[in-house]
C-alpha cells in the first residue's frame, strides 16, 4: 500500500493513480493544494500536515508517519514533496521511501533543478527516481533517464512526461518486493 507525499500540483500523484497503483493515503505539507483535490477525486484519503501547526519538524513528521501507518502505508513516494524528511520519519519506513527528481542526480539537486540545468548550459539533463535519505536529493539512485535540453521551450513538459512514466514503473516494481 502506497502513501504519497505532495506539496502542490500533484501531477506525479495523478500518474500513480492513473497507473492504478494501490495509493491508500496522500499527505501534504500544505493545505488546499491541487494534489489533495486529486486525491479526493480519486477517493483516496488525504490530509495536510502544515509545519505551523506543530512544535517542530520532528513532531510534524512523527504525526504524519503515524497517520500514514494507520492508513496501511508500506511504501512512501515523495511526488513533488518540497520538504526534507527528518530521521524520525525515515526510521519509520526504512529503505521504503522514494523520490522523483527532475535532473540526473547527483547533478542539480534541490528545488530549482531544471533552472539550474538551463543556467549551467548542459546539453542533457533528465529524471532520477531514488531512495530517500537524510540529504537533499542524495539517496541511492534506482533509475535514471536522460532528457535533451533542446528545445529549451519544451524542456519542462518533456521532463514531466518522463517523470510520469518512470515513477509509476519504478513504484510498481517496488510494490511487488
Ligand atoms: C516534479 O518535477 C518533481 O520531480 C519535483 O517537483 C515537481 C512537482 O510536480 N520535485 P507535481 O506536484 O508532481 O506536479
Amino acid at each position: 500500500m502506497i502513501g504519497v507525499l505532495v506539496s502542490g500540483e500533484g501531477s506525479n500523484l495523478q500518474a500513480l493513480l492513473d497507473a492504478s497503483l494501490p495509493v491508500c493515503a496522500v499527505a501534504s505539507n500544505r493545505a488546499g493544494v491541487r494534489a489533495l483535490e486529486r486525491a479526493a477525486a480519486a477517493g483516496v484519503p488525504g490530509s495536510a500536515f502544515e509545519l505551523s501547526e506543530f512544535a517542530d519538524r520532528a513532531q510534524r513528521d512523527a504525526t504524519m508517519a503515524n497517520w500514514l501507518q494507520e492508513q496501511g502505508v508500506r511504501l512512501v513516494v515523495c511526488a513533488g514533496y518540497m520538504h526534507l524528511l527528518t530521521p524520525q520519519f525515515l526510521d519509520r519506513f526504512p529503505d521504503r521511501i522514494v523520490n522523483v527528481h527532475p535532473s540526473l542526480l547527483p547533478e542539480f539537486p534541490g528545488a530549482r533543478a531544471i533552472d539550474d540545468a538551463l543556467a549551467a548550459g548542459v546539453e542533457t539533463t533528465g529524471v532520477t527516481v531514488h531512495l530517500v535519505d537524510q540529504g537533499l536529493d542524495t539517496g541511492p539512485v534506482i533509475r535514471q533517464e536522460p532528457v535533451p535540453v533542446q528545445p529549451r521551450e519544451t524542456l519542462i513538459q518533456r521532463i514531466r512526461a518522463v517523470e510520469h512514466r518512470l515513477l509509476p514503473e519504478v513504484v510498481s516494481e517496488l510494490c511487488v518486493r
